[in-house]
């Protein structure tokens, strides 16, 4: 069995510290001695409540997240929204609200209609019902934008925004790097004030994206690349992969399936110095573990991840579960 490793600071923690000096005091202080490892909401508590919604992300702050996670889309007139898939059909009404706004693609030689978000202005997408398709008492939930979810956190708990298929957006003319550190440096969190009462991680699949942004903005924001199931993605877990990822990224984000086919990633990656968070911890979804608390405590604290993304915010264990780990293999 792998033996336990002992509580420790996550790499990240003291990389934030780093980074953004005068970090030291108040709330990143006490996450310091209190908060590691870290505890993203995914989606904000999107196990109990509509993806992408204020509500949810309510719900993750009343949860004790450290950091509310959002998928990044760019409404027609340019405004960052927070929304997991290019296309507003699965989690909102568009559909009856706007019947002929669709395009028509072709999907393997089936004609499929798509209702893009980047086709409305953010006028037309408040008119749009986030909450129903998630149950009835949430009728009348919306899509926020990231400016909004920034005010909700500011003060409670980071965030961490991911730039979600931004080579769509940049063959639509749009430059989701450059909008999202405009809006960052105008909300003061390229600051050190700032982001000592809101700290920012910035994610993505796409290393261009990353690279995007380490050349605009240095290192003032830890970047992380995020690492999925598709053919190849495994390459970046190797030593060659782990180096080069080094280069424009402070840490990575895989799939958890990925870590538990190779375990020794994990170490592979904090010997360079990047943290690792992986994705994603939801109670529908726990393997062959008992519950998704057994689940995240495997990876935190048998595996040694320092952080992960979770539906669950609840359900997040703040210290190793009593009795020692479970008699878990998960191979
Ligand atoms: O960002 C971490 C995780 O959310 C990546 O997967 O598809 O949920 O954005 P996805
Ligand atoms: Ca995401």
């Amino acid at each position: 069995m792998i033996q336990r490793p002992a509580i420790r600071t996550a790499p990240i923690l003291g990389l934030l510290l780093t980074l953004c000096p005068g970090m030291l005091t108040g709330q990143a202080q006490q996450w310091n001695a209190e908060r590691s490892p870290l505890l993203v909401a995914h989606r904000g508590a999107s196990a109990y409540a509509p993806e992408h919604t204020i509500e949810a992300y309510t719900l993750a702050l009343a949860q004790g997240a450290d950091f509310l996670e959002p998928d990044l889309q760019i409404t027609r007139d340019g405004v960052l929204i927070a929304l997991h898939d290019l296309t507003l059909e699965r989690t909102t009404n568009v559909q009856e609200v706007f019947p002929d706004r669709f395009r028509e693609e072709d999907a393997g030689g089936m004609m499929v209609r798509r209702w893009y978000a980047v086709d409305f202005t953010l006028a037309e997408i408040r008119q749009l019902d986030a909450g129903s398709w998630f149950g009835p008492q949430f009728t009348g939930a919306t899509i926020p934008t990231l400016e909004e979810l920034i005010e909700l956190a500011r003060g409670r708990a980071g965030i961490f925004p991911e730039t979600k298929t931004p080579e769509f957006y940049r063959e639509e003319g749009l430059e989701m790097e450059a909008i999202l550190v405009d809006l960052l440096r105008r909300s003061g969190l390229l600051e050190p004030e700032g982001l000592r009462e809101t700290p920012v991680i910035l994610q993505s699949f796409s290393p261009g994206s990353l690279m995007v942004l380490r050349d605009a903005l240095g290192e003032t924001l830890p970047l992380t690349l995020l690492i999925g199931n598709l053919e190849g993605a495994e390459q970046w877990l190797t030593e060659t992969g782990l180096d080069e990822a080094q280069g424009f990224s402070d840490g990575i984000g895989p799939n958890k399936n990925l870590v538990l086919a190779d375990p020794g990633m994990v170490r592979r990656a904090q010997s360079r110095g990047l943290f690792v968070i992986p994705y994603t911890f939801r109670s529908s979804n726990s393997g062959t573990f008992p519950d998704v608390g057994a689940e995240m405590d495997y990876f935190l604290y048998t595996l040694g991840v320092d952080g992960v993304f979770t539906d669950n915010p609840d359900l997040f264990p703040r210290q190793p579960r009593e009795g020692g780990p479970l008699p878990q293999s998960p191979l």
